[in-house]
């Protein structure tokens, strides 16, 4: 795993918009694995931004989404579907038809998650996966005590989770119990997984998966068995690695010709 620090979110944001530019530059016909929450955000204000002034075109890109609440209405301003079209694909020239969602609405839950799989492996797999990270160490919407082979699923939500995601409704009472979410074994089928994180509320769940033992315990922490993870935090966010100052070092001292 490569851990960058950087300043500030505007940088970590930067930095991921570099590998997906460089990605979709060098292959047109990429797949991204789409994040939501705010993590991610400044990624894509930046890709957005690329698009408009440096003529980034992701016309043939595909994008799947990690994740969806079940129970809301297609439509729903806080449906995943709909924050990644508002925050990322609609700002940007993705094909609507290019850009997938689980469908959380599905009478066929089951179906449905096996439908999703055969999209993504029908697609050539994901080769760039934006994530963040839950306090909880959740990616996607895997919660603690997930199997780490798993497989897009139905879950139940913490209620940590249920608690951190309520500042997107108007109240704790509107946050759906249920998801539909790429399992862990379907994040570690990506080529490339970036991961974002910025403030001292993620410091903890930094340290527990980037140093602490590989457990189901913390769903990010099967990222150690990944070769290709680019983890970009900002200080605030590095304040408890134990290996904060090897990272800054080996960053540092990186070759330009190996990229991210
Ligand atoms: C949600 C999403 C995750 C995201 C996490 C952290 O639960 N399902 O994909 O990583 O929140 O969100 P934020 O970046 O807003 O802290």
């Amino acid at each position: 795993m490569e851990v960058i620090i950087l300043p500030s979110s505007k940088e970590v944001g930067a930095l991921a918009a570099d590998a997906i530019e460089d990605l979709v530059r060098s292959k047109p016909t990429a797949v991204l694995g789409l994040a939501t929450g705010s993590s991610p955000l400044p990624i894509y204000d930046e890709l957005a931004r690329r698009h408009d002034e440096a003529g980034l075109s992701f016309t043939q890109v595909h994008g799947f989404a990690l994740d969806e609440y079940v129970g809301l209405p297609a439509g729903h301003f806080e449906s995943y579907r709909e924050v990644i079209r508002r925050e990322f694909t609609n700002r940007v020239d993705v094909a609507a038809e290019n850009v997938h969602g689980p469908d959380g609405t599905a009478a066929d839950i089951l179906g449905a998650c096996h439908a999703y799989e055969e999209a993504i492996k029908a697609a050539g797999g994901v080769d760039l996966q934006i994530l963040g990270v839950g306090t909880n160490g959740h990616i996607g919407f895997n919660e603690p005590g997930s199997s780490l082979a798993s497989r897009t699923r139905i879950k139940t939500l913490a209620e940590q989770t249920r608690q951190d995601n309520s500042r997107f409704f108007d109240s704790i009472d509107q946050v759906p119990h249920h998801v539909v979410t790429q399992g862990l074994g379907t994040i570690m089928d990506a080529r490339h997984v970036v991961l974002v994180a910025v403030g001292a509320g993620k410091a903890q769940a930094i340290r527990d998966f980037v140093e602490g033992p590989v457990s189901a315990a913390c769903p990010a922490s099967v990222l150690q068995f990944h070769p290709h993870v680019t983890i970009v935090i900002d200080e605030a966010a590095a304040t408890r690695l134990a290996g904060a100052d090897s990272y800054r070092h080996a960053f540092g001292n990186k070759p330009a010709w190996q990229g991210l």
